[in-house]
């Protein structure tokens, strides 16, 4: 297992490129099964674990996924089988998004339950209550969860805006011949993309970005070309770490507008945040000002962005607060970070986070992705080392972070243990 050893304390500075949206790629990617004619798809972080984990999940359902560099083609290879595998599904929860392709076009899937992660139960219920809405019935064995029924077109009603559930549900909704209504849609742009993505197939996807999507869906869909937007959550932590370090960065190939309720709260703590066409310039001088935040669903704060933001708030001048309204558990980092100095009091949905003037270097270990991201943002604060173990968890999301670090200054390298 890989860890990083990070000396902190260096002032980013430099351009950074920000890859291809993960989250955007991977219901794309997963959208192929909905045609057997080839997808060409660029600006795909293909080096990310859970990109490589969609290919495996693709190509043990029947496709053949060329790769090169962040070009990725999936061809049709053999006939579709209407199961994901367990030992794919269990690595990676997203996996459960296959059943809306597979499920629209056969009529039938079976596809393992994830189970919990770090971060919270993460249910499935707002999906299947949504295949169900659309006629599909349930049955669960040995842990799988059975759709049958061929689905038609019609209305779904979320009662709350799951992002997953929102686009398995595009997916199938795009190959049923007729109108399927979604109601309490998420908003996410990763769901625009996935919009544009159907309706060049040939489905006609109105609404995304609204709480109201409408799917005019068709029998045939055709391959297409397609650019991934850019990964909105590496461009806040990008942001993240120049501020806290006190440098300056700018960040190419980024798409400002979604990242704004980020550059709001970061300019109200006192950092230059400097948008252009498609780049941001980010600096900061000093210690932040505490500034209140609470995540929630697109447009507001990105429940991805808030450890990061913890990290950064932990060296404020003062005293702030943190809740977290999308997902029941996600302070693992907090502690991590008090081993590092920061005063962070958790109870129930908010943390407390009493700044202090520097964090110090020490042996931490990232518990998902995104404590991953904040510890990062942490160590490189920090004076003197951190060692921060199980990097396989930021290697899901982020793409060759310590080169991309490196380039901007950070003395930060991997070791293998
Ligand atoms: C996606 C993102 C993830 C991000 C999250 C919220 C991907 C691959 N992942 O995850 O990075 O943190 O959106 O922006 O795009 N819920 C239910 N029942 C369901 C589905 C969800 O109760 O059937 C709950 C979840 O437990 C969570 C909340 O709804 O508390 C939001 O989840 P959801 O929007 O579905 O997130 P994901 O699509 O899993």
């Amino acid at each position: 297992m890989d860890r990083f050893i990070i000396d902190g304390g260096t002032p980013l500075r430099g351009d950074v490129r920000i890859s291809g949206s993960k989250n955007a790629a991977l219901p794309i990617l997963i959208a192929t099964l909905l045609t057997d004619e080839s997808c060409v798809i660029e600006n795909v972080p293909t080096r990310l674990r859970d990109i490589r984990l969609t290919f495996r999940v693709l190509e043990a359902i029947g496709k053949r996924v060329d790769v090169s560099g962040s070009r990725v083609v999936v061809h049709a290879n053999k006939p579709l089988k209407t199961r994901a595998p367990y030992d794919l599904v269990k690595q990676m929860r997203a996996s459960v998004l296959v059943a809306g392709p597979l499920l629209s076009r056969f009529g039938w899937v079976r596809v393992p339950i994830p189970g919990g992660c770090a971060i919270g139960l993460r249910p499935i219920d707002i999906h299947i209550q949504g295949f169900q809405d659309l006629g599909a019935r349930r049955v669960l064995d040995q842990g799988d969860l059975i759709l049958d029924s061929p689905l038609r077109p019609g209305r779904v009603r979320f009662k709350s805006p799951s992002v997953g559930a929102t686009e398995n549900l595009m997916m199938a909704a795009a190959a049923l011949e007729g109108t399927t209504t979604i109601v309490n849609a998420a908003r996410e742009p990763e769901i625009e993309d996935l919009a544009g993505f159907l309706t060049d197939m040939g489905a006609k996807v109105t609404g995304a970005g609204g709480s109201t999507i409408v799917v005019r869906g068709a029998r045939r869909l055709k391959g297409v070309s397609h650019r991934v937007i850019p990964d909105r959550i590496e461009t806040g932590t990008f942001m993240l770490v120049a501020a806290a370090t006190g440098g300056r960065v700018r960040l190419l190939g980024v798409e400002p507008a979604q990242v704004h309720a980020l550059s709001v709260k970061m300019r109200a703590a006192g950092a230059v945040v400097r948008e252009g066409q498609g780049q941001i310039v980010v600096s900061m001088k000093g210690r932040p000002v505490p500034v209140a935040m609470a995540t929630a669903p697109y447009p507001g704060f990105p429940t991805d962005l808030q450890a990061p933001w913890m990290a950064w708030m932990s060296l404020a001048q003062g005293r702030s607060r943190i809740k977290e309204t999308v997902f029941e558990n996600r302070f693992m980092h907090a502690a991590e970070l008090g081993r590092m100095g920061a005063r962070i009091a958790v109870s129930g949905d908010t943390g407390v986070v009493q700044g202090v003037p520097a964090l110090s270097g020490a042996p931490i270990m990232a518990s998902d992705l995104r404590a991953g991201a904040a510890l990062l943002v942490a160590a490189l604060a920090a004076h003197g080392r951190t060692s921060v173990a199980r990097v396989y968890h930021i290697d899901r999301g982020y793409e060759r972070v310590e080169i991309k670090l490196r380039a901007l200054g950070a003395r930060i390298k991997r070791v293998k243990t």
